[in-house]
């Protein structure tokens, strides 16, 4: 099989094949993708998140020092001493695990502690945690629009939003378009049910930031709730880090704040902040909260303190803006169009899926950890290589990087501003 003119999409299960024989095919796909070396998902890493991580090179069996481009790990507190010393001791006190669901066992003194802090972090009045970002995402929305309620989303936002809302046929709006929200508001002016208004604070692939307050204005006006997901703004954006409702100074206007624990907060698991009484609505009618065991007694202790240390340690955000500056000046610098990007996410369009698998071969080969992002998670003409910044790069590693992008881009032809 001949990978280069297939996709993904190509071997998705549509119920026509049995599972068994799709499950053959795609691995014959899967192969011709490694003989090309072209499988860069899955590499294996040695040392965990860092700035430079030993990693298992998955076609030769060695191991490479790389510099890893690829981690939500912003803020680099995964191994932050002050993260790793509160999650050993939380484990020491209370154990491995929660022992149960939130509702019959599993909350602990910390649990609560952790959602009154995550609330005042948010600017909401409560907060619950969920054991992934993908669950809290899933599970409160399903909960929010129930069987009626009516799911407004743009283009781009996180697959697990739209796990939320499967089984509704959801209204998008085009990306941080505002004329194309309000008409799609417009249109359900005479609906009553819930509307809910759902954006990402950053996007996960493009690093742009929602125009939050234009949404809000626009989504109340209408009489529509606003959802905002903060998996990449919570410590990366807003003065003092909480945000994308901090950037634009709306704290306690946005109707829900819904975040991940797993990136700039180094950890895992999920929160929803929003009124008290949304809250305690959702403690009953989210699944993936109800049916799901607590998050785990070092996860919340080490998420606790990643809060604390986001407001104690500003100079970990400026590192890591300093470094954001300096790699899109280096890139523009290369006439590359970064499109809207202006975080620490930065998609590098290259148009064409089978250069950005060849680009990211030889990335790989100069010992570069970047992610390929190809059709269908974006469209073909919008294929690109992602990068993303942590605080910990230094500027040898960013000069590397965009030293081997200025031999990639020429090499590859690729066209630029
Ligand atoms: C925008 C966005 N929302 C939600 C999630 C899910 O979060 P988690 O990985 O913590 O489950 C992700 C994760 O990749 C994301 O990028």
């Amino acid at each position: 099989m001949d990978s280069r003119h297939l996709s993904l999409m190509d071997f998705m299960n549509k119920g026509e094949q049995n599972i068994v024989d799709l499950a053959d095919r795609f691995n014959e796909f899967e192969q011709d993708m490694f003989a090309r070396r072209h499988v860069n998902y899955r590499r294996v890493s040695l040392t965990g998140s860092a700035p430079v991580m030993r990693v298992i090179d998955p076609y030769d069996g060695f191991e490479r020092e790389m510099i890893y481009f690829a981690s939500n790990d912003y803020l680099n507190l995964t191994r932050h001493p002050r993260t790793i010393e509160a999650g050993r001791k939380a484990l020491e006190k209370y154990g491995t695990g929660a022992g149960s669901v939130p509702l019959l066992g599993g909350t602990l003194d910390i649990h609560i502690e952790l959602e009154q802090k995550v609330a005042k972090f948010k600017g909401c009045e409560a907060a619950l945690i969920f054991s992934s970002g993908f669950g809290s995402n899933a599970g409160a929305i399903a909960a929010l629009l129930g069987e009626e309620g009516i799911p407004i989303c743009d283009t781009l936002v996180h697959a697990s939003i739209l796990d939320g809302c499967i089984g509704k046929t959801v209204k998008f709006f085009r990306h941080n378009d505002m004329e194309s929200l309000e008409k799609t508001l417009k249109r359900l002016e005479d609906r009553k049910v819930t509307k809910l208004v759902m954006v990402d604070g950053v996007y996960s692939m493009d690093g742009d930031i929602a125009k939050l307050d234009e949404i809000c204005e626009i989504a109340h006006r209408y009489g529509a709730l606003v959802y905002v997901d903060e998996a990449h703004s919570t410590g990366v954006i807003g003065d003092t880090g909480r945000g994308t409702p901090e950037y634009y100074h709306l704290e306690g206007k946005v109707d829900i704040v819904a975040g991940t624990c797993s990136k700039a907060l180094g950890v895992v698991g999920g929160f929803i902040a929003s009124s008290q009484k949304i809250i305690q609505y959702l403690y009953y009618y989210a699944r993936s909260y109800m049916f799901s065991t607590a998050p785990t007694p070092q996860a919340v202790a080490s998420i606790s303190e990643a809060l604390d240390v986001i407001l104690e340690e500003p100079q970990l955000r400026e590192k890591l803006w300093q470094n954001i500056r300096y790699f899109k000046k280096g890139l523009e610098d290369l006439h590359v169009d970064l499109g809207d990007a202006e975080t620490a996410i930065f998609p590098i369009i290259i148009s064409d899926d089978y250069k950005v698998k060849e680009m990211c071969r030889e990335l790989h080969e100069n010992n570069i950890y970047v992610n390929p992002v190809v059709y269908p998670a974006v469209p073909k003409r919008l294929a690109r290589l992602r990068f993303s910044l942590m605080q910990g790069h230094e500027k040898e590693h960013l000069d590397k990087a965009l030293n081997i992008m200025e031999y990639l881009l020429k090499k590859y032809e690729v066209k630029q501003k």
